[in-house]
């Protein structure tokens, strides 16, 4: 009897806390004169005129009921302000390639429509327009970020658009936005030079697109760049690497300030899979895609090095996150996916990946904002939700211009089949009030994890926490059930001299604050 006991003990101890062998943290013995800071703009996002994420998503129209500020919805903006969005891409994506910003200006019931040809071919009325983004984005608090049309624009459009937006000496592009109504330019720093040039942007080779580049962004600008404009090259689909070498090579440093890169997250391009169904194995693979993310930006990053060991260029990965097949019944044309914790996992470690190599990536837009692929923020009507990745994003924000702490991590694995990942991730800040903050993400759907987080020299008398878990991985909010997931206090991290022992729940991800 007592054997059986012990048996079943045994078992169900191993169902409820089975843990692994311990991971390993460590903070360097002391702080890191040369540590880069972490730039607010890697927590930026993309907004494309796509399916709902534009229009039924952030733009409802003055008329509606929904409360809005200028067509904007009030709910969405008080989110996306709290969350502390540093800067926003729009209006693509292979959007932006098709798209003429003068369309979209001047009186609404004058402005043409247009097709939009990528994402579902309805008719595009231009109603959301430079005004309407450059007006919201004060709203948010976020620096806008367009992409220049250089597959179906020309140079002349592009050159009055900079002129348009960031001019006050007069001239015809200044004084077509005062006769619009708004008579102090907004200053748009950021520029993309085209989108994806490799495909959707006009199907360009590498060397093609470098001559493309350099008259275009020639023209956005003066001799020393005084307008001071950060043009971005449209970069590398995942790991083209010669794409990267090509521009590198030959784009004269004097007409360039970033270079971008795309990586998508999915189980395998042609059977996505569904956004909230799926198995471990898909987990699995989608998990394995989304930390690929750490090679491609250390390789494209030694390729930089390589032309600008000085890291004068940014690295810019103006589109990443989770893609799967579309909610059933919706436009396949509109991208619109559920949001489960997978995809707080895929932001976690993401992010993590990002702060590490702050030395090079300097922004990062996740796809998309609202509605479409891996969204923060979903609505319905008058209800809005937000996704387990709206919650990283706020629980991260902490290391928005933060000096990067680098760790030594040596991680217990995430175990699956005849293959294995590492199971935690995880990156460390210190602020400018010299409180640190640790992130950490146990990607493990059936272990927790147990950490040892050496401190190093520093000496912390408290540590707090906040915690997003769920049940399960497949777990997400819906409209019935907003707040399913949402960060809590998180009490498994206990300081003990200069060593943290955390104990990290099965999927989870957890921001330490150390004082
Ligand atoms: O984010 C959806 C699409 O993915 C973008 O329009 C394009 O740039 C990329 O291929």
């Amino acid at each position: 009897m007592k054997s059986k006991l012990f048996v079943l003990f045994a078992l169900c101890f191993g169902l409820f806390y089975k843990t692994q062998a311990q991971t390993t943290i460590s903070m360097p013995a002391n702080d890191q004169a040369a540590a880069p800071v972490i730039s607010k703009y890697i927590y930026s996002h993309f907004a494309e005129h796509l399916g709902r994420g534009i229009y039924d998503g952030f733009y409802v129209g003055d008329t509606s009921k929904i409360p809005n500020t200028n067509g904007v919805r009030n709910d969405i903006i008080a989110a996306l302000r709290k969350m502390k969005i540093p800067a926003l891409r729009w209006p693509g994506g292979c959007f932006a390639d098709t798209y003429h910003w003068k369309d979209g200006i001047g009186p609404k019931d004058k402005r043409p429509t247009m097709v939009n040809r990528w994402w579902g071919g309805v008719t595009e009325d231009n109603s959301f327009g430079t005004h309407e983004f450059l007006n919201m984005c004060e709203e948010l608090g976020a620096d806008p970020y367009l992409s220049a049309n250089i597959g179906s624009g020309s140079v002349q459009d592009v050159a009055d658009w900079v002129q348009y937006v960031s001019t006050n000496t007069k001239n015809p592009m200044s004084d077509l936005r005062k006769a619009n109504g708004r008579d102090k330019p907004w200053k748009v720093k950021f520029w993309g030079v085209g989108n994806e040039a490799w495909g959707c942007g006009g199907n360009m080779s590498p060397e093609y697109y470098v001559n493309e580049f350099k008259k275009y962004s020639t023209f956005m600008t003066d001799w020393s760049n005084s307008d001071g404009i950060f043009r971005v090259a449209s970069g590398a689909n995942v790991a083209d690497y010669h794409w990267t070498e090509t521009l590198m090579k030959n784009i004269p440093k004097s007409l360039i300030e970033g270079i971008a890169l795309h990586h998508y997250s999915f189980v395998e391009w042609d059977t996505k899979g569904s956004a909230t169904q799926y198995s471990e194995d898909q987990y699995f693979k989608t998990m394995k895609r989304a930390l690929f993310m750490d090679t491609l930006v250390t390789n494209h990053s030694a390729i930089l090095d390589k032309y600008d060991p000085r890291k004068k260029i940014a690295l810019v990965v103006d589109e990443w996150g989770g893609w799967y097949d579309v909610e059933p019944g919706t436009n396949p044309g509109f991208l619109y996916q559920q949001n489960t914790m997978r995809d707080a996992m895929i932001a976690g470690v993401t992010l993590n990946i990002f702060n590490n190599h702050a030395d090079r990536v300097r922004m990062a837009n996740l796809a998309q904002c609202i509605n479409v692929l891996q969204s923060v923020i979903l609505t319905n009507k008058e209800k809005m939700l937000l996704t387990p990745t709206y919650h990283v994003m706020e629980m991260y924000n902490v290391h928005q211009d933060a000096t990067l702490i680098p760790l030594t991590i040596k991680s217990d694995a995430y175990v699956f089949g005849a293959d294995k990942l590492p199971a935690i991730s995880a990156s460390a800040s210190r602020d400018k009030d010299g409180v640190v903050h640790v992130t950490l993400v146990n990607i493990d759907p059936d272990n927790v994890h147990k950490i040892s987080l050496n401190l190093g020299n520093k000496k912390f008398t408290a540590v707090k926490g906040r915690v997003l878990a769920s049940a399960k991985v497949q777990d997400y909010n819906t409209f019935d059930n907003p707040e399913k997931i949402k960060p809590v206090p998180f009490n498994d991290a206990v300081l003990k001299d200069n060593l943290i022992n955390i104990t990290m729940p099965k999927t989870s991800v957890v921001v330490l604050t150390l004082n």
